[in-house]
C-alpha cells in the first residue's frame, strides 16, 4: 500500500506516468467513468478548503465512486479530543482511500503509520502541498510542453506558502531548471529549502525583491497568497498581505509566452484585470486539478487499467 505525503514519494518515472494518465483521462473522461465503483474516498478536513476538498470529490464522483468525510475539525470529534491517530482507525473501516488537511505539520505521516488505506496529504500547516504540486506540473507540462528547461519565478509569501515548497521539491529533478524567489525579507523561502533542496541540486536561483525585474526573464510566474493563518501576529500580516500585486501594467514586461499560475485561493495578488490576458492560466489550473487527482486515486487504488 503507498501513500502520498510528499511529492518526494513518486519518482520522476511515475511522475511522468501519473501525468500521462490525466492526459488520457482528459481525452476519454468516458473510459473512466465507473473505474472506482464501489470505492469510496474521505476527505478529512481539518482546515478550510474549496478546491482540494470539492475536486478530490469530484475526481472520486467522476471515476463512478463515493465520498464521505468531514469539512473542519469542529464539526468532526477532533472537537471532543480524539486523535489523528484514532480517527484514521475509523476512517479505514469506512472508505478505501482519503485525503488529509491539517493545520499540523507532519499530521498525514502520523496518519498513514495507523492506517490500513492510502493517505494523500491534502496539506499539512505550511509543510507539503504535494496534489497541488501534481496539479501544477500538469498545467506547466500541458500548456509549455516540457517541464525542464524552464525559468519560474515564485512570488509572494514563500516562507509560509506550501505549494512553493513541494513545487520546488518536485520541479530540481528536471534538467536546465532555474528559479526567481520574488517575496520581501520576512516571507523569504525557508533556508532548508534555500540550503538542502535548491544548493544540493547544484539549482541556480536568486532572491529579488521587485516583481518587475524578475518579470522578462520568466516562463512561468508563479504567485501565492500571504498565508494570514500562519502569522503570530496581525501587524505582521496587514505590513506584508499586499507586497505585490499584479496588474495590467506589471504584464508589460512579462514575456507574451510567460504563463501565470496561482494554486489559489487568490486575494489582492492578481488584479481581475488580469484575469482575461491569455497568459492568465489559474483557472484552467483548476480543471487539471481534478484530472491529476483522479490519475492519483486511480493510481494509489491499484485500478486496472487495462481492463477499462
Ligand atoms: N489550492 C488550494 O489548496 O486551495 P484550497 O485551500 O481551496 O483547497
Amino acid at each position: 500500500m503507498r501513500h502520498l505525503l510528499s511529492p518526494l514519494d513518486f519518482s520522476v518515472e511515475e511522475l511522468d506516468k501519473l501525468l500521462d494518465l490525466a492526459g488520457d483521462i482528459e481525452r476519454n473522461p468516458d473510459k473512466y467513468k465507473e473505474a472506482c465503483k464501489g470505492k469510496k474516498i474521505a476527505t478529512l478536513f481539518y482546515e478550510p478548503s474549496t478546491r482540494t476538498r470539492l475536486s478530490f470529490e469530484a475526481a472520486m464522483l467522476n471515476l463512478g465512486g463515493s465520498v464521505l468525510g468531514f469539512s473542519s475539525a469542529s464539526s468532526s470529534s477532533a472537537a471532543k479530543g480524539e486523535s489523528v491517530s484514532d480517527t484514521i482507525r475509523m476512517i479505514s473501516c469506512y472508505a478505501d482511500i482519503c485525503a488529509m488537511r491539517h493545520p499540523k505539520e507532519g499530521a498525514p505521516l502520523v496518519a498513514s503509520s495507523k492506517s490500513r488505506i492510502p493517505v494523500i496529504n491534502a496539506g499539512d500547516g505550511g509543510h507539503q502541498h504535494p496534489t497541488q504540486t501534481l496539479t501544477d506540473l500538469l498545467t506547466i507540462r500541458s500548456l509549455k510542453g516540457r517541464l525542464s528547461n524552464l525559468t519560474i519565478g515564485l512570488c509572494g509569501d514563500l516562507k509560509f506558502g506550501r505549494t512553493v515548497h513541494s513545487l520546488i521539491e518536485a520541479l530540481v529533478r528536471y534538467t536546465d531548471v532555474k528559479f526567481v524567489l520574488i517575496s520581501p525579507d520576512e516571507l523569504r523561502v525557508p533556508e532548508y529549502i534555500r540550503e538542502d533542496v535548491l544548493a544540493a541540486h547544484n539549482i541556480p536561483f536568486k532572491e529579488v525583491r521587485k516583481l518587475e525585474d524578475a518579470l522578462p526573464e520568466l516562463d512561468i510566474l508563479y504567485m501565492t497568497r500571504v498565508q494570514r493563518e500562519r502569522f503570530f501576529n496581525e501587524e505582521d500580516y496587514v505590513r506584508l498581505k499586499d507586497s505585490y500585486i499584479l496588474d495590467k501594467q506589471k504584464m508589460t514586461y512579462a514575456p507574451d509566452d510567460m504563463l501565470i499560475l496561482h494554486p489559489l485561493p487568490r486575494v489582492n495578488e492578481i488584479s481581475v484585470e488580469v484575469d482575461d490576458d491569455p497568459r492568465a492560466a489559474y483557472f484552467r489550473q483548476v480543471q487539471y486539478g481534478v484530472y491529476v487527482r483522479m490519475a492519483l486515486i486511480l493510481t494509489l487504488l491499484e485500478t486496472d487499467l487495462d481492463s477499462l
